[in-house]
């Protein structure tokens, strides 16, 4: 049976820094709290009225991933592309990426599983390889959060956290005896709403009445909503839930892992949870500092930095996890 190993990472993040103090001139809020809570000291957002998308953004993080694996877009054989900011309500940002880097005909995919999103495509290209259906899977997260948050007061709680950018991985078959060694994905519906954006869907219909009534649709309808206190807490139940599994899975232990990239949700969490593994400082990858909650984009651009620093060599055992909307969650255990 063939393995699926990472041949190539990328990312890509838009140039322009949105420093905390800059969002304090938009709205009631300060470096401090937003240290404090979260840990984020900037993101980055695309120019205002630049109308740049999450498929380019993944498409430049794909170019860089392509050249690190040392492969072209004619040697893709599929795509997966994770976001919940795609360009368009539908299609999907695969088959946009498709086009833009000239890719055969193959087959190109979207998985809307918001921060959990990147977790969900790594293991379904993961299965994808392992049935020996495909050799070299693009796998892309990216996001443009900054056209659709509410940067008034009424939205602080969650336009502070959302940054834009893009990561992007190539997935590929090998018979050597390494990579992906147990991948778990998890949800609970339970809790849908308690993180979403709920326009446009069906639910509200998508009439001609909904378009010209501004009253039928309110802010909480088009811009996330987030019940922050009860995400965190199951993000901190979750996230050891999934690692321990991977690792039961794959029969390893906490002590086994080289490096933990957790999914860039907010500093506090990751640090939490690295305190119930115990886990020392040098084993977990944390760079929300600099880009902020970027969702399906944050592991691969962290995993895309760890790498460039040189944290992660070959055998090597990395954990990556997510916790985000739906609820969903998940792990991927690889021995690099
Ligand atoms: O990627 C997965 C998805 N998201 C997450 O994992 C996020 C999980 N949740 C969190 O990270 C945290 O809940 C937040 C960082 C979002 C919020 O932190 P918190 O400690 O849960 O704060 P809170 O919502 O309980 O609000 C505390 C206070 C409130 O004021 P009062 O009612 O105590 O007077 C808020 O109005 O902080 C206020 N507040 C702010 N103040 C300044 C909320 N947002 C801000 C803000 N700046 N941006």
């Amino acid at each position: 049976m063939m393995n699926s190993i990472i041949t190539g990472v990328g990312h890509y993040v838009p140039e322009r820094v949105v420093t905390n103090f800059d969002l304090a001139e938009l709205m009631d809020t300060n470096d401090e709290w937003i240290q404090e809570r979260t840990g984020i000291v900037e993101r980055r957002h695309i120019e205002t009225g630049s109308k740049i998308t999450s498929t380019d953004l993944g498409v430049i993080a794909a170019k860089n991933a392509l050249n690190d694996a040392g492969l072209t877009a004619q040697d893709i054989d599929f795509i997966l592309f994770a976001t919940l900011s795609p360009d368009y309500y539908f299609p999907g940002n695969g088959v946009l990426v498709q086009r833009e880097l000239g890719c055969k005909n193959i087959g190109a995919m979207d998985i809307r599983n918001q921060c959990s999103g990147f977790v969900y495509a790594l293991s379904t290209a993961d299965k994808f390889i392992k049935s020996g259906a495909y050799k070299n899977i693009l796998v892309i997260g990216a996001e443009v959060h900054s056209f659709g948050l509410d940067m008034s007061d009424e939205g602080r709680n969650v336009s502070v956290i959302f940054g834009d950018g893009a990561g992007a991985v190539i997935v590929s078959a090998t018979e050597e005896n390494r990579g992906i060694l147990a991948t778990n994905l998890h949800s609970e519906g339970e809790y849908a709403e308690e993180l979403a954006v709920l326009f446009p869907g069906t639910k509200h219909g998508w009439s001609d009445e909904v378009l010209k009534d501004e009253h039928s649709i309110t802010k909480n309808e088009i811009y996330p909503f987030m019940n922050g206190n009860h995400v965190f807490k199951h993000a901190v139940t979750r996230f050891p839930e999934s690692i321990k599994e991977a690792l039961n899975d794959a029969g390893k232990t906490v002590e086994d892992l080289d490096l933990f990239i957790p999914h860039q949700a907010n500093l506090r969490i990751s640090q939490f949870v690295q305190r119930q593994l115990n886990l020392p400082d040098e084993k977990v990858f944390n760079n929300i500092q600099k880009y902020g909650n970027t969702t399906a984009a944050s592991i691969p651009i962290a995993l895309s930095e760890a790498k460039a620093a040189g944290k992660i060599k070959q055998g090597d055992l990395v954990m990556m996890t997510a916790f985000g909307a739906g609820f969903t969650w998940g792990s991927v255990l690889i021995n690099w």
